[in-house]
């Protein structure tokens, strides 16, 4: 962990005139009815951390998946450093785009040393399949093999792991091991998606530290989180995306101070938004009639004492109640079930 001193978002050059590293271009994903990414732009710059945030079910994953070819866009294109990325999986990778998953995606039966050593395969002759069977090409290759997936382990900070199985792993040591094999592919551009999605104070902290460390070695970072404390002290640009388009960008400022952004991520409406003059004549409407009701009832409580007949009728009302306000079919969580038919893509891909 000694590679883990940067703890500001300065970087090594000016990122306003650094060199593109990834380069978005009206990004577009539609499932059927449905446009999970409308029209996005997104680049990353040699030496930046980039933010992607937003709300659950707002298509950040998604986008990911067009970005790495998992989803091959409706629309639009990707280029890295330059040149239009084909939408094949393994292709990206070698090309220099490595990424982690909202869904841990790790060989569960494989020691940790092994994982790593997997992520390293689209950088070796050999190939995955001679590294699982161990040919001969894989043992000529082997050693210094290992040793680079050892120096990855140490910088994470689970050199001391590297024989355990990864199943064994506590869930917050299994995404810093998916951070090493992603490493392990060389990539000159890093996609996590939420890397700190189940882990403590502590753990998250130290997350932090790895991601300067990964910018520190030349490696630009584009981060999904929904840790907004994680994301404005990294980030030197957020994106937040909100129903598939990109609402705003800017610094960690800028969209910290954006009543957009808040008025997103609390469901309210803000001064000029479409709907708001409907949203507040609701509200209006809504108080006027509560604050008739109160006194109608202060008006009855004064004439007579509920009736028997009332309280059976407010019990009935009440056992419909859970009904009336079952989620609907956009409540949050919805991420997760999605995203593991598109992890099992990559699995079958990476072969
Ligand atoms: N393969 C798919 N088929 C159909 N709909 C999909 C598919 N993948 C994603 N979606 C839909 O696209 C929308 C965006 O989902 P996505 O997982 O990208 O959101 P997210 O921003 O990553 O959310 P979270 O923060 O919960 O992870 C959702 O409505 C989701 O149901
Ligand atoms: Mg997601």
């Amino acid at each position: 962990m000694n590679a883990m001193t940067t703890t500001t978002k300065e970087t090594a050059t000016g990122t306003a005139t650094a060199a593109p590293v990834l380069e978005a271009s009206g990004v577009t994903m539609r499932f059927g009815g449905l446009t999970a990414v409308r029209d996005v732009d997104l680049t990353v710059r040699e030496g930046e951390i980039v933010g992607l945030i937003g709300p659950n079910g707002a298509g950040k994953t998604t986008f990911f998946n067009c970005l790495t070819g998992l989803y091959v866009p409706t629309e639009g294109q990707v280029s890295y450093k330059g040149t239009v990325l084909p939408p094949k999986p393994h292709l990206v990778t070698q090309a220099g785009i490595a990424r982690t998953f909202q869904n841990i995606r790790l060989f569960s039966n494989m020691t940790v040393l092994e994982n790593v050593l997997v992520g390293r395969h689209t950088r070796t002759k050999e190939g995955l399949w001679s590294a699982l069977l161990r040919g001969p090409g894989f043992r000529k290759a082997e050693a210094a093999s290992r040793e680079r997936a050892m120096e990855l382990l140490e910088f994470v900070g689970l050199a001391s792991k590297a024989e355990h199985l990864a199943r064994n792993l506590p869930y917050g040591e299994q995404r810093k091991l998916e951070i090493a094999r992603a490493l392990a592919s060389d990539p000159g551009l890093l996609l996590l998606d939420e890397p700190t999605a189940g882990m403590n104070q502590s753990e998250t902290r130290t997350t932090e530290e790895l991601v300067f460390a990964i910018r520190d070695r030349g490696i630009a970072v584009l981060v999904i989180e929904h840790d907004m404390k994680f994301i404005f002290k990294l980030c030197d640009r957020v994106a937040v995306l909100v129903q598939g388009e990109k609402l705003v960008e800017g610094t960690s400022e800028v969209v910290q101070g954006d009543e957009r952004v808040v008025a997103a991520y609390l469901g309210t409406p803000y001064e000029g938004a479409p709907g708001a003059e409907e949203a507040a004549e609701v509200e209006a409407a809504e108080a006027h009639a509560a604050a008739e009701a109160q006194e109608a009832e202060e008006a009855g409580d004064a004439a007579a004492p509920e009736s028997a007949e009332d309280d059976e009728a407010a019990e009935a009302d009440e056992g419909t109640a859970p009904e009336d306000t079952a989620p609907s079919d956009d409540t949050p969580a919805a991420g997760t079930g999605k995203a593991s038919g598109a992890d099992s893509t990559t699995e079958g891909d990476s072969k």
